[in-house]
């Protein structure tokens, strides 16, 4: 019997939405979804179109793995991420074209927009380049998203973080035309950077709005038009 039906389908849809939203082409990036003592992972080196439930790995967090795929050549990032970010339980690698674009030149994305701050701070960084599949590259990512959703990697891509794949996904997307909007902004010369205590303010109306949800939970957030009645 296959377990986690659910997340084993909510990782091919997540990869899937990922080609068809434009923040990774082909076989590149891999996708993780935390599970009770470990996690499932994209296998390594396959077509996401061609992905049934039982092809996505299942592996502990002392990285022995169960199923008839070999796991994703970057299960270390994904294991090391779930690991030390209890707050997070979706993590997506991918290879944007923005946001490479900004890697291959070891450049992270810094607040020259206020969404910036969707990320977790006052700028998205860029991780030193290592080799694929590496602890190295590992320790790299997890330094970079130290406080943070997302990161790129030097000559490499993205990682961003969520809970849940649509909250990854649409981070992603954000992350990407961020990325896209950056690039676009420097052919008149590096753009004004908003300084930390305005993406501070920022960040915390956004806390306060709960900005990216919504549907009215009955707990009215300040600062926004009240529901009639
Ligand atoms: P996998 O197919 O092994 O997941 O590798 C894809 C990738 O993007 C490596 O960084």
């Amino acid at each position: 019997m296959t377990t986690n039906l659910a997340e084993r389908q909510a990782v091919i849809d997540g990869c899937l939405a990922m080609n068809r939203l434009g923040v990774n082409q082909g076989m590149s990036g891999n996708l993780s979804h935390r599970i009770e003592g470990g996690f499932l992972v994209t296998p390594t080196s396959m077509a996401y179109d061609a992905m049934e439930p039982d092809d996505i790995v299942e592996i502990g967090f002392d990285g022995t793995y169960l199923g008839t795929r070999r796991p994703s050549s970057e299960w270390r990032i994904h294991r090391d991420i779930l690991r030390a970010r209890p707050d997070v339980s979706v993590v997506l690698h991918a290879h944007p074209i923005f946001a490479t674009a900004l890697a291959v030149h070891g450049r992270g994305i810094p607040a020259f927009h206020y969404m910036v701050a969707l990320a977790g701070g006052d700028s998205i960084r860029c991780a030193p380049y290592a080799t694929f599949g590496t602890q190295a590259l590992s320790d790299h990512a997890l330094v970079a998203l130290e406080g943070r959703l997302a990161c790129l990697l030097g000559n490499h891509g993205m990682i961003v973080l969520g809970n849940g794949v649509a909250a990854a996904l649409a981070l992603a997307v954000e992350v990407e035309t961020l990325a896209r909007q950056y690039l676009h902004a420097q052919q008149f010369g590096e753009p004004a950077i908003l300084p930390p205590d305005e993406i501070a303010r920022v960040a915390e109306k956004m806390r306060r709005m709960k900005y990216g949800r919504p549907v009215d939970d009955g707990d009215a957030p300040e600062d926004t038009a009240r529901p009639r009645g």
